[in-house]
């Protein structure tokens, strides 16, 4: 797991980076509509759950144009978000955005996406190459919040990224009470796959990276779901096939002090009520101040623990072939 391990510890780099960044000006916008793929495009959930405290709703799209009807009645500020820059889908939508005449911020280390923010003079925070997308997060999201808050959307976030690198930086080390239980849940999901629950603004999106990091890092199976929604119809998924999925399924129930307090309640009885089907349960609370060290805080969790299943695995966490292979093909189909 190394050279991926390496790329995770640079997450507090990175958020320092983020702290130190320049924010781009860009006018006053409340209404955001961040589009990007994977890597880059959960860096707009997680710059929704730290916007929407101010009054700023960040709708993020994934996938192609065109621009739905309603962002051209609301003309929202459309943050374009590629690490490589070349991401067919996020072009196509940013092409739809420059067409439609949304105002278009970008972030991102290069490629077509950088060489059309310089030809249509877009706003656009560039950021360090280098790392597969999904290790720079730390960058992205720092970028996604520069626009944010060059566009009045967010109060400054210096010390929150001061807070949450300080918090990786204990954390990401062998030995820290972090790694500790991410070993743990590692142990525990040996052999299962892993669905992860989240419960709120916070734990809810870090729920999805979760999910995300076993697939492309572990080459896993996972699934992510949130409440209260899911005890109103995956709750009564369990009922059938108890045998199958008591030895093959593992929960994580992701938590966070916004979680409304009737989830708290919904997590135990929940558990209580499907424990004949998933037996294997855990929880993770996020730890910090600032929304961003508790994102923060759960992500690194779920980062070393998908390097250990990786490892439990005998998988290498860093390339993921079948991505490529898929983009390969559809470039092919171009010719
Ligand atoms: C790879 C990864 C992917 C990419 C996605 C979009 O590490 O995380 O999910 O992020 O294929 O590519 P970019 O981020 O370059 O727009």
């Amino acid at each position: 797991m190394t050279d991926m391990l390496a790329q995770i510890r640079d997450l507090p780099a990175q958020l320092s980076w983020a702290a130190e960044a320049e924010a781009p000006a860009i006018g006053t916008h409340s209404e955001v509509l961040c589009v990007g793929m994977g890597g880059s495009g959960i860096s707009g959930d997680y710059a929704g759950a730290i916007a929407e405290p101010f009054g700023t709703r960040v709708s993020v799209h994934k996938g192609y144009g065109p621009i739905a009807p309603w962002a051209i009645r609301l003309r929202p500020l459309v943050i374009a978000v590629s690490y490589s820059g070349n991401t067919e889908e996020t072009l196509d939508f940013a092409v739809s955005a420059r067409d439609t005449g949304l105002p278009v911020a970008a972030v991102t280390t290069g490629g077509r996406l950088g060489e059309m923010a310089r030809e249509e003079k877009w706003p656009t925070v560039e950021v360090p190459a280098g790392l597969q997308p999904r290790a720079a997060l730390g960058y992205l999201l720092g970028a996604v919040l520069k626009v944010l808050e060059g566009a009045h959307a967010v109060d400054d976030q210096r010390l929150a990224f001061v807070e949450a690198a300080e918090w990786a930086g204990r954390a990401v080390d062998e030995g820290s009470d972090t790694w500790d239980r991410a070993a743990e849940i590692a142990a525990g999901l040996s052999g299962r796959i892993p669905i992860i629950y989240g419960g709120g603004p916070i734990s809810g999106v870090v729920a999805q990276r979760w999910k995300t990091q076993i697939n492309e890092n572990a080459k896993m199976p996972a699934w992510w779901s949130v409440l209260p929604e899911l005890d109103h119809n995956e709750i009564t998924g369990w009922e059938t096939m108890p045998d199958v999925t008591k030895d093959l399924l593992g929960i994580v129930a992701l938590t966070d002090r916004s979680d409304h307090d009737r989830v708290a309640s919904r997590v135990d009885f929940t558990r209580n009520l499907t424990s004949d089907a998933v037996p294997w349960v855990a929880e993770v609370a996020s730890a910090g101040t600032f929304p961003l060290t508790r994102l923060v805080s759960l992500t690194v969790t779920g980062d070393l623990l998908s390097l250990m299943l990786a490892e439990h695995a005998g998988v290498d966490p860093l390339p993921v072939k079948t991505i490529e292979k898929l983009k390969k093909l559809l470039a092919k189909e171009d010719e």
